[in-house]
């Protein structure tokens, strides 16, 4: 069943062609796309299903927001990105955050994820503690994601490839370092890195370490390890779905 997309005026979609652009080359620039996918991710991975509260509509542009403890570090984020913003006033901030994220995956390499654009802004920010906990293990995360969130075990899985970018920073989180070996590049090392096991300088998280552990999540892991284009195409897929939580209901 197809989803039901809202249409937009062709000066939406020029301004969206255009702000795309202007991404591209501002997070080529900066070097900043983990921390554009992270805000991404945070934006959208709000959403309840059951409430049908939170979720991808620009509430992260709020200072309320930016504050819930799993958001530290991207009032950054939203600070950088707001002269680009200044310059598209047509487009909602739902639509320009979730741009960055695909944006971020395209330009280090990763896969092309589709974007639908129409999202209207919310003003209310969501409850605070809907986004996982990194010291939690597969039952939470299957409640988040699952439960809250309605994605299931394959987008778990497929969505934490996005470690493959990025690092953890003490100041932020209280973990430090990168998953990988090449953080701004978009690959499935970190799927190759978590079965290898521990090593000097890179980090896994618990969260990351339930993948290992999980009889259903680990056959997936050792997949994507050995087969970077289905690890794209199912990344893709479940990014595609993050980012269009609560929107155009089918
Ligand atoms: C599975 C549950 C997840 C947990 C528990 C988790 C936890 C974390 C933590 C603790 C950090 C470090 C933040 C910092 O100190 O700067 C982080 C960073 C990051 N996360 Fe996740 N994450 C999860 C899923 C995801 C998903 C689904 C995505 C995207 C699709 C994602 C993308 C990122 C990125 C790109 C960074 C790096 C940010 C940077 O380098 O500034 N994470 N995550």
């Amino acid at each position: 069943m197809g989803k039901s997309y809202p249409s937009v005026s062709e000066d939406y979609k020029k301004a969206l062609d255009k702000c795309k652009r202007k991404l591209r080359a501002f997070i080529a620039e900066k070097n900043c796309a983990p921390l554009m996918l992270r805000l991404a991710w945070h934006s959208a991975g709000t959403f309840d299903v059951k409430t049908k509260t939170g979720g991808p509509f620009g509430t992260m542009r709020h200072k309320a927001e930016q504050s819930h403890a799993a958001n530290n570090g991207l009032d950054k984020a939203v600070v950088w990105l707001e002269p680009i913003k200044e310059q598209f006033p047509i487009l909602s901030y739902g639509d320009f955050y979730q741009l960055a994220g695909v944006v971020a995956v395209e330009i280090t390499g990763g896969p092309d994820v589709p974007f639908h654009p129409g999202r209207k802004d919310k003003d209310e920010p969501p409850l605070e503690g809907r986004l996982p906990d990194a010291t939690k293990g597969a039952d939470h995360l299957r409640n988040v994601f699952g439960a809250t969130m309605g994605l299931g075990d394959k987008e778990i899985v497929a969505l934490s490839g996005a470690h493959t970018l990025g690092r953890c920073h003490k100041e932020r989180s209280g973990f430090e370092g990168p998953w990988t070996a090449n953080p701004l590049v978009f690959d499935n090392s970190y799927f190759k890195e978590l079965l290898s096991g521990e090593k000097e300088g890179l980090l896994q998280l618990p969260s990351d370490k339930a993948l290992l552990q999980d009889h259903a999540f680990r056959p997936l892991v050792e997949k994507y390890a050995a087969d970077e284009d289905a690890f794209f195409a199912d990344y893709a897929e479940a990014h595609l779905k993050l980012s269009e939580l609560g929107f155009a209901d089918a």
